[in-house]
């Protein structure tokens, strides 16, 4: 639910001070006082805000307040300048008014931060999107660029306006901003050549020479240096809480962003430059010789550099501050400026080209922000313009005349819009007018503007006049023109009232305005209206060559010369504020007013004479009454019922009909007196303050009695709950408590039954198991006594029947006997005597057919080793199955000897008989079976090294190996080539091949070896031979079996020898030269390891030590 607040809600003091009772100017004050002390720094009256300074950032302008306020109505929530933006941005958005913001107040009153707010406030609710946002960027970015140029610090304001400025922004029917225009009033351009005490020149000045980098000041031919320039005040170059180079940057990114070009940025820069260094431009007299002084300038450098700077002819300008020509007709004369002249014309230079480059950034920025669409548009002005101004010392000049005649113009546009819009809303809601008595100051406005006789009018005059025209001559004008006028005060105008008025000085006059009397000094007054500079100075100018000086100087155009003088300041600010009131006339008005709170721009502190002064010269107390002249209040009827139904018994807590009536009902119950309000269309008026107060309080006292209700009921209801629950609970643990106390009852219960239950049951089962067991016995006695009888009865049963069987079987056997012998004796006659021998012959063939057809099938693979051999099917076929596999076995071996070429078959044949030598006889001879006969182990023919040994031999070597010849001394071998041919044993080197012994085969005679496994063998010669005279060979090889069993082939196949003898024997002798040793064959011990080791024991014995092979 949407909660309805008011204004009037939480109010500090009151919130509108059309409220204000009673109204009196210490009332007035003393409200905004306390506001301003509880940081409520916005009041109203009526819908104009009025705006205190706070002089400390206040948390009232977070994105949050701006959704609070954002379309809220105006008395909806407490005072805001967002409420007005709201408003002010609604109407234009949903009733298509045009719209404008004025703002107004003194310096430093918060006018420039109001407008901002605005703007943002503005900024914030209205569309989205890209393009939307470029344009609001650009608009809010004119503002420090503007700010920059156009504001200095005073005494008064760190952040002065020294301009008025008023900012149109256009927004589509959408309510999106589309761009802006800016119009600027009256820079005060004296600044740029002269500060007050305490104050500055503009701030741009400061921001250039701090935050612009060394290149660009060199190029701007500057020093960073402030106490090198004169136009610059020293006495307060540096302010405090502001940062002049980040405010470069700001300006420099803002000029970006805006749509400046970086070519235009460096004009506007050096023009700023140029200023510079023309303040620096001094002069000296120089006599004549007509007696009159000529100025000259004192040190051309910083001439120079300026004209470089603006592309001036350096001869051009030096000779413009010298000389002044004057045109009249077709007549030129040229008089020397005197040195005062010469500065007085160098000021003038000055101020105007600043004043003009100001124009122009203006007008450049107007260019960048205006409305690219040319559809209709909605506008929003908002004006920014320097408030009354009353200096008390009464030194207030030209400015404060020009500046207060705008204000004068601006109240009487309020007085007539304020006025206007009451009485249009009387229409509207039907109530009638009643004429309002104000004071209204358009005559104040005619004693100023008017064209014949206005003091505006008479300073033209005066300055057009030829012959000498001083402000005297003015004031005297002014003192017989508008003696007369009741809001002028001279002392020698022939009114003579003030005569011997001392507050007035004989050089001043005074003007009453709305807001006070104002003493104007007229010094300054037709120097400042003239504004003149000499055209000597335009066309200098105007021949620079640099675009932008070219165009802030037309006037100096040659070809253009316009002899008539140019229009006076007064004139063109009198123009210009016409247009201006114009313009705000066709728009809706929203008005703040900016009240500042102390002088010392310090937050806290209320200077209660400063803000009496601004609520007067502001003319609030004027607001506030003609804002009150009708009724004091009012309000539409449903928001007012909704707000104080609770007072009537008939419309709380709800009125069904409309609100009108409610209201109307409402009144009447309260007794309200009827000229205390009226009731129009849609709002119900309320003439006095009082009223409204008197409702209020009433509201407050039911609110509290209502509280009071609310709050009654709520205990009680409050209490009612919590006993219910209360009981509730207590139900709950009764029961949960009941249950637990049966559940421990019934477990004791149930407990002691189970005791009781088993006793009773045991002692039933007892004698139960008694009584079964005793029926168990009885069962058995019976069983057993039945199984004696049946026992008994069986056996003799057995008896019987076994008795039975014999006698069956006797006369079964008796029987087949008599039948044998009756068939027989029948059938003896019809039998063949050879039937029994045929019936045999034919079974015995049958069984042998079946045993050969089953053979052929169970027949073993042709593989000679193959041990299968199907099993024997009849015992009376053992001889024969016996054979059958022995000739099977033969016939398997013949076909397999059939495949084997002539070498295989010597080498069975050799494996043969080696196996007929050696088989069973000798261990080594296991091992040699599978091992091929290979013969030539060394390769002998092949191999390159035995080659020589090789062609020795004449016949084919049968077999060559390398043996060990054990030397007889020791036991120890050594390596020697055996080669055995068909003739020869030889034994040669093995490392060079040389034949060291060669036995004919007939010499040897026999070959002993050893039946153990080693390798040892001995060659025994004929003796008497030739070979045998170095005696027998021991010799030992790996091949030993194939060694011998060549040897032995080879006495088998020759005829001329004998056979050779092999011995097998562990111990044979060996003829060594004369010795006979015997070689004798151990089985050696494990730990010799498996080598074979002979040793030579002593003269007749070699003992060899062969590993067991076990
Ligand atoms: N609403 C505000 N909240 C906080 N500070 C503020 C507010 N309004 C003004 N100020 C402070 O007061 C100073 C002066 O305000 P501002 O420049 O707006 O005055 P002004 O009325 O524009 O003066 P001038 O006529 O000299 O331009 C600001 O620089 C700021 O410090
Ligand atoms: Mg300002």
């Amino acid at each position: 639910m949407e909660v309805k607040t008011s204004l009037l809600d939480n109010m500090i003091g009151v919130g509108d001070m059309v409220l204000l009772e009673p109204l009196s100017e210490d009332s007035f004050l003393e409200n905004l006082k306390n506001r301003f002390d509880h940081s409520e720094i916005y009041t109203y009256i009526g819908s104009v805000v009025i705006s205190m300074n706070p002089y400390r950032s206040l948390p009232i302008y977070t994105p949050d307040k701006v959704e609070e306020y954002r379309n809220r109505n105006f008395y909806e929530l407490s005072p805001h300048i967002y409420a007005l933006a709201d408003e002010a941005y609604r109407s234009l958005r949903d009733q298509d008014k045009d719209q404008c913001i004025l703002i107004t107040g003194e310096s430093g009153a918060g006018k420039t931060e109001a407008s901002k707010l605005v703007m943002s406030y503005v900024a914030a609710v209205c569309g989205k999107g890209q393009e939307v946002n470029k344009v609001k960027e650009q608009l809010l970015q004119s503002n420090p660029v503007l700010e920059a140029f156009g504001n200095a610090k005073t005494v008064r304001n760190d952040n002065s306006s020294r301009f008025g400025k008023y900012m149109d922004i256009e927004f589509d029917f959408k309510g999106d901003p589309l761009g802006g225009v800016i119009s600027n009033y009256l820079l005060e351009k004296s600044r740029v050549v002269k500060q007050p005490r305490g104050e500055r020149n503009f701030h741009v000045f400061y921001q250039l020479l701090s935050g612009a980098s060394d290149d660009t000041l060199k190029k701007l031919k500057l020093y960073r240096d402030f106490s090198k320039y004169n136009y610059l005040s020293l006495d307060s170059a540096v302010v405090n809480g502001l940062d002049d180079a980040a405010n470069f940057r700001t300006v420099r990114n803002a000029m970006q962003i805006v749509g400046f070009m970086e070519d235009e940025v460096q004009s506007v820069l050096e023009l700023v430059a140029a200023v510079l260094k023309l303040g620096n431009i001094e002069f000296k007299p120089e006599s004549r010789c007509n007696g009159t002084d000529e100025s000259r300038i004192k040190d051309k450098n910083d001439l120079k550099e300026m004209c470089e700077l603006l592309g001036i002819e350096q001869s051009v300008l030096e000779r413009a501050f010298s000389y002044r020509t004057v045109e009249a007709k077709m007549e030129k004369v040229s008089t020397t400026l005197n040195v005062a002249q010469a500065y007085y014309a160098r000021d003038a230079l000055a101020k105007n080209l600043y004043s003009r480059l100001f124009s122009w950034l203006v007008t450049r920025i107007n260019e960048s922000i205006k409305a690219q669409t040319k559809t209709r548009h909605k506008v929003m002005g908002v004006l920014d313009i320097y408030g009354f101004e009353i200096f008390e010392d009464g030194d207030n000049s030209f400015e404060q005349f020009i500046i207060n005649y705008c204000n004068e113009k601006l109240q009487q546009i309020f007085i007539e819009l304020t006025l206007r819009e009451e009485q249009e809303e009387y229409v509207r809601e039907g109530i009638e007018w009643t004429n309002i008595e104000y004071f209204n100051n358009a005559i104040i406005c005619d004693l100023i503007e008017n064209n014949q006789n206005g003091i505006l009018a008479m300073l033209d005059e005066e300055c057009l006049r030829p012959g000498t025209v001083t402000d005297e001559t003015f004031l005297d004008k002014l003192n017989t023109v508008c003696a007369e006028h009741q809001h002028f005060e001279s002392r020698l105008s022939k009114n003579s009232k003030f005569l011997n008025d001392h507050s007035l000085p004989h050089s001043c006059f005074r003007i009453q305005h709305y807001a006070g009397k104002v003493l104007y000094r007229v010094e300054g007054f037709v120097d400042k209206n003239n504004d003149l500079l000499y055209r000597d100075l335009s066309q200098a100018m105007y021949k620079a060559n640099h675009s932008l000086i070219k165009q802030l100087f037309p006037e100096g155009n040659p070809a253009k010369v316009n002899l008539k003088r140019p229009p006076t300041a007064g004139f063109q600010f009198k123009a210009s504020v016409g247009t201006l009131m114009r313009n705000l006339q066709t728009k809706n008005p929203n008005y703040i007013r900016c009240i500042k709170p102390n002088d010392k721009k310090a937050s806290h502190i209320f200077t209660e004479s400063l803000v009496r002064h601004q609520v007067r010269y502001l003319g609030l107390m004027e607001n506030v009454r003609v804002r009150r002249a009708g009724y004091a209040f009012r309000q539409a009827y449903e928001p007012c019922l909704e707000r104080y139904k609770m007072l009537c018994k008939r419309t709380w807590p709800h009125w069904r009909g409309p609100a009108r009536e409610g209201v109307e009902v409402l009144m009447a119950d309260l007794q309200v007196p009827a000229e205390e309000f009226s009731y129009g269309r849609s709002k119900i008026f309320i003439r006095n303050p009082r009223t409204l107060f008197f409702l209020e309080e009433r509201r407050r006292q039911c609110l509290q009695d209502l509280a009071t209700l609310i709050q009654k009921i709520y205990r009680g209801w409050k209490c009612r709950s919590q006993f219910l629950l209360l009981k509730q609970s207590q139900i709950v643990v009764a029961a949960w408590y009941r249950r637990y106390a049966q559940q421990k009852k019934y477990q004791r219960i149930k407990s002691a039954t189970t005791v009781v239950q088993s006793y009773t049951r045991g002692w039933q089962a007892r004698k139960l198991l008694r009584e079964l067991k005793y029926q168990k016995r009885c069962e058995e006695a019976a069983t057993t006594i039945a199984a004696y009888w049946h026992g008994t009865q069986a056996r003799r049963e057995l008896r019987r029947l076994k008795e039975e069987a014999r006698r069956k079987h006797a006369v079964a056997v008796i029987w087949a006997y008599w039948q044998g012998l009756k068939v027989r004796r029948e059938y003896r006659k019809y039998f063949r005597a050879n039937a029994g021998k045929k019936i045999y012959d034919f079974t015995i063939q049958r069984i042998l057919q079946k045993y050969f057809l089953g053979l052929k099938s169970t027949m073993p693979s042709m593989s000679p080793i193959d041990k299968n051999w199907p099993a024997r099917p009849y015992l009376f076929l053992d001889g024969t199955h016996t054979e059958l596999r022995r000739i099977f076995h033969l016939w398997r071996c013949k076909k397999y000897r059939s495949q084997f070429t002539e070498e295989k078959k010597a080498v069975y044949e050799e494996k043969l008989e080696a196996s007929e030598i050696f088989k069973d006889k000798k261990a080594l001879y296991p091992s040699s079976v599978s091992q091929p006969f290979k013969g030539d182990y060394l390769e002998i023919s092949k191999n390159p090294k035995y080659q020589k040994l090789s062609s020795a031999m004449d016949e084919k070597v049968l077999l060559a190996d390398v043996v060990n010849k054990i030397n007889r001394a020791n036991g120890k071998g050594t390596a020697r080539i055996f080669l055995l041919t068909k003739k020869s044993v030889v034994l040669a080197d093995q490392k060079t091949g040389q034949v060291k012994a060669s036995v004919p085969l007939p010499d040897l005679t026999s070959v002993s070896v050893s039946t153990q496994s080693d390798g040892f063998f001995a060659l025994k010669l004929k003796e008497g031979s030739a070979s045998a005279v170095k005696g027998d060979f021991l010799l030992s090889s790996e091949h030993l079996i194939e060694i011998i069993t060549k040897l032995h082939r080879i006495g088998a196949t020759a005829a001329d020898r004998e056979q050779l003898n092999v011995d097998i024997s562990d111990e044979f002798l060996v003829q060594f030269k004369q010795d006979k040793v015997c070689v004798k064959f151990i089985q050696g011990a494990p730990k010799n390891g498996n080598s074979v080791s002979c040793k030579r024991k002593n003269n007749r014995l070699l003992e060899v030590s062969v590993p067991s092979t076990a």
